[in-house]
This record gives structure tokens, C-alpha cells and sequence, in this order.
């Protein structure tokens, strides 16, 4: 990387080029020597076989083609000078390339706009700097075009020095350090970043790359007008020299705001910026892809690319369904509490259906929410601004239109002073990931109240009573089970178990009545769950051994949100049916606290025991309701 300053810059080797330009060019129109200029001025144009180079030597502007095929298209672009496979930035003319390279050039004309033509007078290309200097005297120069060592090719009025035109302002499929991208906007429209067509066609292509045009929270990446791609949304703004969390760690991303009220995303990295080559490119197979020159390997290093899997596509895991990245295989989950909608279709690999809930969802006003940590967050989000964390917890529970919120605490007030970030979703939950490291809480409503016991409308209309009460009998239950000790003796706990939404057979579903015990009581008699109590764990919660009374028991404690198929839910709930029959194992009780739910068993120092108490049930739906025996 040092070699790359080190090098003599291109300028001070001119003399020699000139030379070699003066005894080898004369015999052919296609030169093989650079100028040595860095700046292009009205009345010298640029012709093929001269380029213009920045001044330390790093960009090179000039004629290109990037087909090594005999039928060659040609362009105007800008490329490294100093790495051998041809690496363009930014290219003039993506649309109308140079078929008479012969008579082809880039001039600067007296208006100040920077036009590329060709022998016939056919424009190909011109700046469009639709600021006119007012008639300039013929000997003066009004304006020069400068490759600058960014890479950036600024045209600037030599009077006051400013800006008329900057390639930076057009980008093509290349985001470089120093360069914005205009990702919210007053008056100009928001930039993209647009893919070449293919690797030897630089016109532009079906992918693209820019800020979502409803928030400029997050990016995407688009096939023609479908997304393709969707970035997290930002937890934070990044000031100049802060790193983004996502990106490689030498890589930061920031978003900032100019004065004139537009806000901009550019990337870098705060490391030996000067001497490190990086660029962010959209490719033309429609990934984000940051990269690092490596001059001991001689070759581009990819830090960072999205969509890294399948499964990060947009929408791959349907609704409801995300994409789970802490699996060696990126692969499409459910959230908990949610089943695929085609199970068959979900087990052949096709997850676009998604998943709906288990049971349908009936607001109650103010809920059980549950916590998924480490996600990118769904997209269609509405933005609150200016709430706390418990406002916008507030701003959920209460209405029942919320599904879902997420929030985060901006570290930089750098857009319209607020440093919040409430996100509510209303809609339907799509394009979540669970991501390997990073992330963020998602908070999604799971109160549900059977749907299925409330068939006619006339319970819809006074389902929000019903949803009252029961909440007000689930508070006295948790009471009454945990708070009340052994006076809750005589209380029912019924255990719900659901068969099969679609058939009417043995495993439709069925209730066992069994004794409520209260969660003190449990973990009285197992030592608060010390670890010298534990039998053994099993996929799905941990059981322990103690002594109730006179009794020993085996208690089940079923772990907290856990997941399990369909399949072996089905092949468990009928399993414990005819063991119940049976009597093989006795089921003394159960508890149903908060979280926590538990099952307790007789203890029978058998090991045939085992296998059942170690795989069972997290997914049975336990529900303790106070019957009036
Ligand atoms: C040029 O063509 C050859 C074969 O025709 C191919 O192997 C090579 O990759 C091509 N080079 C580029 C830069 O596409
Ligand atoms: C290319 O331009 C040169 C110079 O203007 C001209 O003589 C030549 O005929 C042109 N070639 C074609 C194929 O148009
Ligand atoms: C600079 O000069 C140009 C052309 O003469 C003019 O349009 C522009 O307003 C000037 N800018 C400033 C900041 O003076
Ligand atoms: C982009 O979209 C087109 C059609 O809309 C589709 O055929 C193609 O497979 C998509 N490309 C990718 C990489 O998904
Ligand atoms: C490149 O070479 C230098 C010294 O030869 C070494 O210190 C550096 O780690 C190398 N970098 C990589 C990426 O291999
Ligand atoms: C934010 O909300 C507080 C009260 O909750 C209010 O005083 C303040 O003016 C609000 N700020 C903005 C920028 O809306
Ligand atoms: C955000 O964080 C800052 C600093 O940690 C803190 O002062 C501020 O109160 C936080 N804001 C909210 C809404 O939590
Ligand atoms: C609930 O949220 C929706 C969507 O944000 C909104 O349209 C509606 O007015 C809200 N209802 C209440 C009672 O706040």
C-alpha cells in the first residue's frame, strides 16, 4: 500500500513520455503514451491514446474499451492508474458509446460544459453545467476541469473558483471515499448507484442502489423496480470517523447533512485512508460489494457483500418468515409462535408463502410482547420521531393496530435534532433477518385469545369484553398460582392441547385437567432450580428432580420460546395422550407463571422415563385457567 504513494507520480515521467510519444505515435493514430496533465482547459482537448492524470497518480481519466472482444465500444471513463486489471469508476458516455474512436474527443467548450464528440459533430456525452459564464473574453480561460486524487473530475469556473460540474455528482456503479450519495432530499432527487449491464458493458443495468425513497433509515438494492435487497435500518448516525456496525470493521458508513438541508451516505475508512485503495460497487449481478486493493496479492479483496446468501434476498422467507444468519447455512425460519402457511413447500426450500400464527391473534389492548434480539427489523415501518424508549413501548401497546415496534437511541443528533428512532409496523412483518452478530430488539405483540371458541360475529363485536375479562382472570390465575402458595390447592389448570387445525380426528384438540401448583411452590421443591437438582436437558427445556411433600417429582421446565416443527409437536401431543391413558408416567400438575411454564410429574427412577421427559413439549400451549370447582 505505501508503494502506492511511493510511486513516481505520472506527471514527472512526461518528458520521457513526450519523447516516446514523438518517435512512436507518429506512425499510428493510436497513441501508447499518456500526457501528463491532470486538468483539462477550453481550446486543448482530450483525444484517444492521452489521459489525464490526477495528481499523485492514483486515477487516471481517458479512452477506454471494456470488451476485449475485435467489435469494440468505446468510453470515457475514470480508472486507477497503477492497477493492472483495468478497474473503471466512473465512466462519461454509459449510454452512447464511441463507435469512430479516430475522430473521438473530450473538449471543453467556451460555455463551460465538458463535451465528448466525435469527428461528425455527433455529441456523444456533455456535462450539462447549466451554469453559463457570461461571455468571456476569447484569450481568457473561464473554467478548467481537474482530476482531482479523490477521483472526483471537477469542473470549476476560474473567476471565484466554483464548482459547475463533479463526476461525484453522477455517480455511475461506484461509490468512493470523499463521495456522497444523496439519500434525502428538498429540491434534487435522491442518487443512485447503477450496475454496468455485464462485465464488459457499462451501460446501465437492471440493479441499482440507494436509499429507500420513504425513509432514508435504509437502503436498497433494486432489479429494475422490485427490491432486491434491503440494508438494516440505521441504529445510529454516523459522524465522519464513527464505524457502522454491519460493515467490515475497517469500514465505516456514515449519514450526514449538508446546509442545504439534504442528507447524504458516503463510506470510508478512518485507517491509512490516504494509502488504501476501497471502493463500493453495485455489480451487475446485483450485489453491494465493498473492496479492498491488496498490492501483495495484486488483487481486489472483497470486505463486505450483500446479499452474501439466497436467504438474504428481499422477502425470501415470505411473511412472517426471516432469514436466520447464525446458522453455518443461512436458512428461512418462522418466528416464534408462527407456522409455515405451505409446510411442503417450506420443507422443499420454497419460503415465499411465509408463516401465519398458530393461533389467530385477538388484541386485548396492552400485551405480552415478546423480544427477538439481533434482528434486521422488518421493512414498511412507520417512523415516530421524537419518543422515548417507554412513549414509543406506549405508543404500541395501546394500539391494536401495532404489530410491532423496535427503537433505538440515535448516538448523534445530526438530522432534525431528534435522537430517536421509533419504528412501528401495522402491517404485515417482511424481510427480517436474524443476524450473526449486531442487530436489534424486536418487540412483536403475541397476545393471543382463542379464535377458535369464538365462531359468530356477534362474539367479534363483544370480543374486546371477553378479551378484558379473560386478561383480568390470566392476572388473578398468575396471582393465585404464584403469589397464593398452597392456598391454590384446589385449583384446575387446564392443559390445551392442539391437534390438528384441519381434521377432525385423535389429535384434534384436547384438555387435561390437572392441578395448578404454584411456581414458589416448584421451585421450593427443586432448590430454585440449582443445577444438583437437574436430570437432564432435553431440545426443549431442562427437567429437574425434587420432593414435594412426601413425593418425589420430576419437573419439566420448558424453555422460553422456543421453536419446534409441526411434525414432532403433532407426534408429542400424541404421545403424552396415550401415556396419560396409559398412567405410565403421572402428570401430578402444572405451572403457568409469567414465562415460565412448567410441568410436574411423578418421579419414577426409571430410565425408560427418560426419553420422554428429555423431548418433550415446549411448543404445547399451556394454559391455566381458574375453573369454579
Ligand atoms: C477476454 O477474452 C478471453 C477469451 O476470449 C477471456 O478468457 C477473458 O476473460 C476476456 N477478458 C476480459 C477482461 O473479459
Ligand atoms: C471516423 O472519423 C474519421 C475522421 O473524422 C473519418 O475520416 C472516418 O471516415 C470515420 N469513420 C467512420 C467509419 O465513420
Ligand atoms: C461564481 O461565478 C459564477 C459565474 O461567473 C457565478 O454564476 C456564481 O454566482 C459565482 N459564485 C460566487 C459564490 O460568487
Ligand atoms: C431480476 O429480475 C428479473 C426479472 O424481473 C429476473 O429474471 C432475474 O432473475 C432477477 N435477477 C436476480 C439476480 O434476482
Ligand atoms: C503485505 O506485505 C507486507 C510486508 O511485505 C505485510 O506486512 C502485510 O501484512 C501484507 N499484507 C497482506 C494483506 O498480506
Ligand atoms: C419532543 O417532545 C417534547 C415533549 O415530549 C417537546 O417538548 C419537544 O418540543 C419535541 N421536540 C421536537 C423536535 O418535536
Ligand atoms: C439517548 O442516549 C443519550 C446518551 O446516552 C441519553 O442522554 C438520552 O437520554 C437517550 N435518549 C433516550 C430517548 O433514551
Ligand atoms: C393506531 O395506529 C394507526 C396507525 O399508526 C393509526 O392510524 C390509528 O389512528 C391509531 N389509533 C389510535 C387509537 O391511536
Amino acid at each position: 500500500m505505501a508503494s502506492m504513494r511511493s510511486r513516481v507520480p505520472m506527471h514527472s515521467i512526461s518528458p520521457i513520455c513526450a519523447t516516446l510519444l514523438f518517435l512512436s505515435c507518429s506512425f499510428s493514430s493510436m497513441h501508447l503514451c499518456a500526457s501528463s496533465d491532470d486538468h483539462l482547459v477550453p481550446g486543448k482537448p482530450l483525444t484517444p491514446g492521452n489521459t489525464l492524470v490526477s495528481d499523485d497518480g492514483t486515477f487516471t481519466l481517458g479512452f477506454f474499451s471494456p470488451s476485449n472482444s475485435t467489435k469494440k465500444h468505446y468510453y470515457v471513463g475514470i480508472w486507477y492508474s497503477n492497477i493492472p486489471q483495468r478497474t473503471v469508476v466512473w465512466v462519461a458516455n454509459r449510454v452512447v458509446p464511441i463507435t469512430n474512436l479516430s475522430s473521438a474527443m473530450l473538449a471543453l467548450t467556451s460555455s463551460s460544459n465538458i463535451v465528448m464528440s466525435e469527428g461528425n459533430g455527433r455529441i456523444l456525452w456533455r456535462s450539462n453545467n447549466n451554469i453559463i459564464i457570461r461571455s468571456p473574453p476569447a484569450t481568457t480561460i473561464s473554467a478548467k476541469a481537474t482530476l482531482e486524487n479523490t477521483g472526483n473530475f471537477i469542473l470549476r469556473s476560474m473567476g471565484n473558483n466554483t464548482i459547475l460540474w463533479q463526476s461525484f455528482d453522477h455517480p455511475a456503479d461506484t461509490l468512493l471515499p470523499g463521495m456522497n450519495l444523496r439519500i434525502s432530499h428538498k429540491v434534487h432527487q435522491v442518487q443512485h448507484l447503477i450496475s454496468w449491464k455485464g462485465p464488459q458493458d457499462p451501460s446501465p443495468g437492471p440493479f441499482s442502489y440507494g436509499a429507500d425513497p420513504n425513509s432514508f433509515l435504509q437502503r436498497f438494492i433494486w432489479n429494475s423496480t422490485r427490491p432486491h435487497h434491503r440494508s438494516p435500518v440505521w441504529t445510529s448516525y454516523f459522524l465522519l470517523g464513527s464505524y457502522m456496525e454491519n460493515l467490515h470493521p475497517t469500514i465505516y458508513m456514515a449519514v450526514h447533512r449538508r446546509d442545504d438541508d439534504e442528507v447524504y451516505m458516503s463510506f470510508g475508512t478512518p485507517i491509512d485512508s490516504v494509502s488504501l485503495l476501497i471502493r463500493m460497487v453495485i455489480s451487475y449481478t446485483g450485489k453491494a460489494n465493498i473492496l479492498s486493493w491488496h498490492s501483495n496479492m495484486s488483487a481486489w479483496t472483497t470486505l463486505y457483500t450483500q446479499p452474501a446468501h439466497e436467504c438474504n434476498l428481499y422477502a425470501y422467507c415470505g411473511p412472517y418468515g426471516y432469514c436466520d444468519n447464525s446458522e453455518t447455512t443461512p436458512t428461512c425460519k418462522c418466528l416464534d409462535g408462527f407456522e409455515p402457511n405451505d409446510e411442503e413447500a417450506w420443507i422443499n426450500g420454497r419460503f415465499l408463502e411465509g408463516c401465519h400464527w398458530k393461533k389467530a391473534l385477538r388484541c386485548s389492548g396492552g400485551d405480552d410482547f415478546l423480544t427477538l434480539p439481533g434482528m434486521k427489523v422488518p421493512d414498511h415501518f412507520l417512523f415516530i420521531g421524537n419518543k422515548s424508549f417507554d412513549e414509543c413501548t406506549e405508543e404500541c401497546h395501546s394500539n391494536c393496530s401495532c404489530v410491532a415496534y423496535a427503537y433505538a437511541n440515535m448516538s448523534t443528533k445530526a438530522i432534525d435534532g431528534d435522537d430517536t428512532r421509533c419504528l412501528i409496523w401495522t402491517g404485515i412483518l417482511i424481510d427480517m433477518e436474524k443476524c450473526s452478530e449486531g442487530g436489534e430488539n424486536l418487540y412483536i405483540r403475541t397476545k393471543k385469545i382463542s379464535g377458535t371458541m369464538l365462531t359468530t360475529n356477534i362474539l367479534e363485536i363483544v370480543l374486546p369484553v371477553l378479551a378484558a375479562l379473560l386478561a383480568l382472570i390470566c392476572i388473578v390465575v398468575v396471582w393465585i398460582c404464584c403469589f397464593r402458595g398452597k392456598q391454590g390447592r384446589n385449583e384446575i389448570c387446564t392443559m390445551l392441547m392442539l391437534g390438528d387445525r384441519g381434521s377432525t380426528h385423535e389429535l384434534a384438540d384436547r384438555k387435561i385437567d390437572l392441578p395448578l401448583i404454584s411456581f414458589r411452590e416448584v421451585a421450593t421443591a427443586t432448590q430454585n432450580f440449582s443445577d444438583s437438582a437437574i436430570l437432564g436437558r432435553g431440545g426443549f427445556g431442562t427437567v429437574y428432580k425434587g420432593t414435594l411433600g412426601d413425593k418425589d417429582i420430576a419437573v419439566k421446565r420448558l424453555c422460553k420460546g422456543s421453536g419446534q416443527g409441526v411434525v414432532e409437536f403433532k407426534n408429542e401431543a400424541a404421545l403424552i395422550t396415550k401415556l396419560q391413558h396409559r398412567n405410565l408416567v403421572k402428570l401430578l400438575g402444572c405451572c403457568n407463571d409469567k414465562d415460565e411454564k412448567l410441568l410436574i410429574y411423578e418421579y419414577l427412577p426409571n430410565n425408560s422415563l427418560d426419553a420422554f421427559l428429555f423431548s418433550m413439549f415446549c411448543s404445547l400451549i399451556v394454559k391455566a385457567q381458574v375453573l369454579n370447582h
